[in-house]
């Protein structure tokens, strides 16, 4: 980490406003290697440590948090009408300046990654870093090999074609059919208007992988946990450019 200012250290770790920031340091209540340091613009670096009233500030800047996202909310960081994957985060998150990578459509499930990394968020939301997101789709409708094929070799949609798609026929049940969907792109509705495309309606939608991260299997809806250190790898991987595997 280069030197950085310690009221903006401090700030992008979600600790309060810069101006909040400033006047908890002029007050004294924060120490660098455990001296009281009462100017703002005091410069640090990874190998110090930083408190606040004694409590060690974590040096991680970048946050990552996977939700199991419910049906009902909605991949937003505000809104008027309905609740967002934001408002379901606790106080700890509150200053961190958190958002949805990609988004879910409302009635989607599954797994959300929330962080305040913009770099991540741009890369692996691009085509061309081939980070895939995998879904399970229970699908009403006829779905053969025909549609398998259809999916691979790209589908003309109104506004755009979609690339190549993985389609896996699971499971027939009585009413519907279990798919997996692996996509590389995510426009607007695009599993749903894939499958419209190819005669079927989706009436079940869940995310259960992004590029590498996996959705925890303990995560009951609307449950979410932060990245554990080689998730936390990949995504700084991500982050800096890195193409997925
Ligand atoms: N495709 C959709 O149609 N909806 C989603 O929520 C995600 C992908």
């Amino acid at each position: 980490m280069p030197k950085e200012r310690l009221d903006k250290f401090i700030a992008n770790r979600g600790k309060g406003t810069r101006s909040e920031i400033k006047s908890i340091i002029r007050a004294g209540r924060v120490n660098v290697n455990g001296i009281s340091v009462k100017e703002p613009e005091y410069k640090i670096n990874e190998e110090d440590t930083v408190t606040v009233d004694g409590a060690p500030i974590d040096s991680e800047k970048y946050v990552y948090v996977m939700m199991n996202k419910p049906s009902g909310v909605i991949c937003a960081t505000k809104d008027k009408n309905d609740r967002t994957v934001i408002n379901i985060l606790g106080d700890e998150y509150k200053g961190y300046k958190l958002f949805p990578a990609g988004r879910l459509d409302k009635d989607t499930r599954g797994l959300v990654i929330l962080t305040n990394d913009g770099d991540f968020a741009h890369n692996s939301l691009s085509p061309t870093k081939h980070v895939k997101k995998r879904y399970i789709a229970h699908v009403t409708g006829s779905i053969n090999e025909f549609a398998v094929r259809k999916f691979r070799e790209g589908i003309e949609l109104k506004d755009f074609t979609t690339k190549e798609a993985e389609l896996i026929i699971k499971e027939r049940k009585d009413d519907f059919t279990i798919t997996e969907i692996v996509i590389g792109e995510g426009k607007f509705h695009q599993i749903k208007r894939m499958f419209e495309a190819v005669g079927c309606k989706v009436v079940y939608l869940k995310r259960t992988d992004f590029g590498s991260i996996h959705l925890d299997e303990g995560l009951k809806e609307g449950e979410y946990r932060p990245f554990d250190q080689k998730e936390r790898a990949y995504a700084r991987a991500i982050s800096e450019g890195g193409h997925d595997l």
